[in-house]
């Protein structure tokens, strides 16, 4: 079994503000992004419209995520699973 904690997506969807600390999923992997919000190339405010939840619907109409190195910066803040 995994050594990473298990969320449910309420509990993921509480995660909506640098306050409450920010969090996104993608797949089954839940990610606490709060440190990144201000570095985020596209803009903090682009960011925070997938605060709380799945990061795929966002990321399907911004393809430039869709290389192997933004896979990779994500996975440093994974703090969990679904
Ligand atoms: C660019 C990461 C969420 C919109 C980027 C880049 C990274 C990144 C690394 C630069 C990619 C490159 O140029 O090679 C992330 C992460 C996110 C996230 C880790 C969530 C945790 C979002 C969301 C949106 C978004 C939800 C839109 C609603 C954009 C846009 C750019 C961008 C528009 C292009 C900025 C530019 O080059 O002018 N993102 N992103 N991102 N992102 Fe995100």
């Amino acid at each position: 079994s995994s050594r990473y904690p298990r969320y449910t997506r309420e509990e993921v969807g509480r995660h909506r503000s640098p306050q409450d600390r920010v969090w996104v999923t993608h797949g089954t992997d839940v990610f606490d992004v709060t440190d990144f919000v201000e570095l985020h190339p596209g803009g903090a405010e682009k960011l925070l419209l997938a605060a709380g939840g799945a990061l795929e619907p966002f990321w399907a109409l911004y393809a430039v995520h869709n290389q192997p190195h933004v896979l990779e910066l994500l996975r440093e803040f994974k703090v969990g699973e679904l």
